[in-house]
C-alpha cells in the first residue's frame, strides 16, 4: 500500500479541525500536517505536526509540499459568504488564487488526491428552490458563489486537461460544536445553540421561514472521507457534488431546541444576509451522490439537537 502524507490547508477552521483529527485517525497522526494562516486551534494542539502557513504564498506552499513528501491535499481556506460581501475582492482574490495555487503544485508534483470544498451557494435565484438537482440553472450572486462556481470549472479543467485526481463537495450550511463557524450565512444554526444554553434567548438575523440546506458536521466529514476514499471509476462528477442531509427554518430550529429548553425564546432581525439566504434553494437533490459512492445522511434535527446541546453542555 502506498503511504500517504496529507496536507490540510485552513486546519484550524470549523471544518478544518474536525476534519484534520479524523484525517489522523486513518493516516495516523504523523501523516497529516495541519496548516492555517491563523494560529493552531487548540483541538489540534499536541494531535500532530502543524504549520504556519499563508496558501496565498506559493512559493512556501511548494516548499512544504515538497519538504513534507505530500501525497494529498485539502484545501479549505476560504473566505465565506457573508464576510464575502463585505470585502468583494478579497473574497475572490483569496477562494480563486488559492485554489489555483494548490492545482498547479498537485499537477507539478503529482499530488494522488486533492480535495476542494464547494457550497451550496454556487445556486442563484433561478435555480429551482425545492429539490435543486445536480445540473441545473446556476446563475449566483454572491461573490463566494461565483468564485465557487468558477473553482468547480477549475476543478474539472485539471482533472480532464492534467488528470489532477481532484473531488469536491457542495457542502450545506455546516453545524458544529468544537470549532466555530467563519462568517457565513448559515451560521446563525450554530449560534442559536450557544445562546439558548447561555442566554435563554437568540435573536435571529433570518426570517422565521428561511428554509436553507444544511448538514451536521459528523455527516459532513463522513461524506468528505468517503467521497475521497471512494474508486476513481465511481467519481463521475468532477465539477462538485450536490450533497443534503437537512432542510429547516429559524423558527422550526427553535421549536427543536424548546423540546429541550422549554424557556427558550427566538426573535428576529432580519440584517444583509437575509438577502443571501434568499437568493439560494431550501433543499438540494443529491441523488448523484447517493448512486455514485453510496452517500447516506444519519443526522435528522431531533438528533443533531440532542446531540449539540449535550456536547455544548
Ligand atoms: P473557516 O472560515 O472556519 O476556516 C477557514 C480557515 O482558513 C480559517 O482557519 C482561516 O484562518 C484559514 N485561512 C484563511 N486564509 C488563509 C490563507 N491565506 N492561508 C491559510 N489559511 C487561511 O471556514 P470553514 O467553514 O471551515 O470552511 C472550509 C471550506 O468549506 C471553505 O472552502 C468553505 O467555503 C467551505 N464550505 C463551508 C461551509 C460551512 O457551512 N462551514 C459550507 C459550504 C462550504
Ligand atoms: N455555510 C456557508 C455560508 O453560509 C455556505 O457555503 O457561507
Amino acid at each position: 500500500m502506498v503511504k500517504e502524507k496529507v496536507l490540510v490547508i485552513g486546519a484550524s477552521g470549523q471544518i478544518g479541525v474536525e476534519l484534520t483529527l479524523a484525517l489522523r485517525r486513518i493516516y495516523g497522526n504523523a501523516n497529516v500536517v495541519a496548516s492555517d494562516l491563523r494560529e493552531e486551534n487548540q483541538l489540534l494542539k499536541g494531535t500532530g505536526p502543524y504549520v504556519s502557513m499563508d496558501v496565498m504564498n506559493k512559493e512556501m506552499l511548494h516548499v512544504q509540499v515538497i519538504r513534507q513528501g505530500i501525497t494529498q491535499i485539502y484545501l479549505l481556506a476560504a473566505i465565506l459568504s457573508a464576510t464575502g460581501e463585505k470585502n468583494p475582492n478579497l473574497a475572490w482574490h483569496l477562494n480563486m488564487q488559492s485554489l489555483l495555487n494548490v492545482l498547479d503544485i498537485a499537477r507539478e508534483e503529482k499530488i494522488h488526491k486533492v480535495y476542494w470544498p464547494s457550497s451550496i451557494a454556487v445556486f442563484g435565484p433561478t435555480s429551482p428552490k425545492n429539490d435543486c438537482p445536480q445540473r441545473t440553472i446556476i446563475e449566483p450572486t454572491t461573490v463566494y458563489g461565483i468564485s465557487k462556481y468558477a473553482g468547480e470549472f477549475w476543478c474539472n479543467y485539471y482533472f480532464q486537461r492534467y488528470g489532477v485526481d481532484v473531488r469536491s463537495l457542495r457542502y450545506p450550511g455546516l453545524i458544529s460544536y468544537k470549532s466555530a463557524p467563519g462568517g457565513g450565512t448559515t451560521d446563525y444554526a450554530v449560534e442559536i445553540y450557544h445562546e439558548a444554553l447561555e442566554e435563554k434567548q437568540y435573536t435571529c438575523f433570518l426570517k422565521e421561514d428561511t428554509y436553507l440546506p444544511m448538514m451536521y458536521m459528523p455527516d459532513a466529514i463522513r461524506a468528505t472521507i468517503e467521497l475521497m476514499e471512494s474508486p476513481v471509476e465511481k467519481v463521475s462528477v468532477r465539477t462538485s457534488y450536490n450533497l443534503s442531509a437537512l432542510s429547516f427554518s429559524p423558527k422550526e430550529i427553535a421549536a427543536e431546541i424548546k423540546t429541550h429548553i422549554p424557556e427558550f425564546s427566538i426573535s428576529y432581525a432580519p440584517d444583509y444576509r437575509q438577502q443571501i439566504a434568499d437568493s439560494w434553494p431550501a433543499s438540494i437533490d443529491d441523488s448523484v451522490a447517493r448512486s455514485d459512492w453510496g452517500w447516506k445522511p444519519e443526522f435528522d434535527l431531533a438528533r443533531m439537537t440532542k446531540d449539540m446541546l449535550d456536547n455544548l453542555k
